[in-house]
């Protein structure tokens, strides 16, 4: 099995899980680990919110030892409060800290953080610096392509932030305009590649096993993460596992599926720290993705969508399989 070294990890050029932020939570973390992510990302964590003493930001910095080697992921765009910001995560001890260079979310961007960095690369590469002398783990950085069709600048921009400092480059194949539609551009990937000696992670549009060589192939990328084609799906990471290993791969049933989704649920109204019939509300959307593409997926999807208790999400389950009987 091929490997790539970041730092002091090395991993299986398999899969990684992307960032998502209000997704990809530690309960979902967790789930993508145990089905063979290679590596872990936080949701994105306000680096002015950490210096500000925000609850909510502190607590987006937990790790559990089980999600390890995993990276928490900042966003901002003043180098003084990126550089705070990373002096303080080190006592949660990350593994890498990744600086979020792609958010395209007007209150983001409009504050010249996430995806705007692609517009202003000598402060992009401030703030690498800035991570990079207050940090003792890898910093690295997660991009777009540019910010619009007519200003594409991957490769300069993935060159810049190399030389300030990143450990390795994650590009999302896509302009901030874009935000998520169309077709992720992976010649991009590939030209970021081309003019970086850092490792490369491919990103954008990964939905199979074949999706993941495929991107391997083009780009010559040296590890994919893969983002909403995880959705009510960890069992992609072990299908690309497999596939790279030449194991053979079942997909899940559906009794596997509803099993899941029910620990999923658990996982994640044990892990709250609000009350049940609150917590709850969080598992709805995750509920509802374990329905995806199957007999029934739209009714069932509106019942996901007013669960107010695990009760309920156990008769969904039953009616689920009663309606996908094999
Ligand atoms: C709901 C959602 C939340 C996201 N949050 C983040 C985030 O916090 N940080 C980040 O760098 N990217 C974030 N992204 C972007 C993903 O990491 C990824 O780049 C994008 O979804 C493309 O990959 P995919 O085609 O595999 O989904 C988010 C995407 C989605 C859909």
């Amino acid at each position: 099995m091929q490997t790539i070294t970041i730092g002091s990890h090395t991993f299986e050029k398999t899969a990684a899980l992307a960032p998502m932020a209000g997704v990809a939570d530690a309960s979902y973390r967790l789930l993508a680990k145990e089905h063979g992510a290679v590596l872990l990302v936080s949701e994105m964590i306000s680096a002015k919110g950490l210096c500000y003493d925000s609850k909510g930001s502190a607590e987006l910095c937990r790790i559990t030892e089980t999600e390890r080697p995993m990276a928490l992921q900042l966003f901002g765009s003043e180098p003084e409060f990126i550089a705070r910001a990373a002096a303080m995560v080190q006592e949660y001890n990350p593994d890498f800290i990744d600086l979020n260079m792609g958010c395209p979310v007007p209150k983001v961007v409009n504050t010249g953080a996430g995806s705007a960095l692609m517009k202003t690369p000598d402060l992009a590469a401030e703030c690498v610096r800035a991570a990079v002398k207050e940090s003792s783990v890898p910093v690295t950085v997660k991009m777009r392509i540019g910010w619009d069709a007519d200003h594409i600048n991957a490769a300069e921009f993935a060159k810049a932030m190399e030389t300030a400092g990143a450990a390795a480059i994650t590009v999302h194949g896509r302009t901030k305009t874009q935000l998520y539609s169309g077709n992720a551009d992976w010649s991009q990937i590939a030209a970021v590649k081309r003019a970086v000696s850092v490792p490369v992670i491919g990103n954008g549009d990964i939905c199979s096993a074949q999706d993941a060589a495929a991107m391997y192939a083009q780009t010559g990328c040296d590890l994919v993460a893969v983002g909403r084609a995880t959705y009510g799906n960890p069992w992609i990471f072990k299908e690309i596992d497999s596939y790279f290993k030449g194991i053979p791969y079942t997909p899940p049933t559906p009794e596997e599926r509803m099993e899941m989704m029910l620990r999923h649920i658990r996982m994640i109204v044990e892990g709250s720290k609000k009350p049940p019939e609150i917590a709850i509300r969080e598992a709805r959307k995750h509920a509802s993705w374990y329905m995806t593409g199957h007999f029934g997926a739209a009714a069932f999807r509106a019942r996901c969508y007013n669960l107010s208790s695990y009760e309920e999400a156990e008769r969904l389950a039953e009616d689920f399989l009663e309606v996908n009987k094999e």
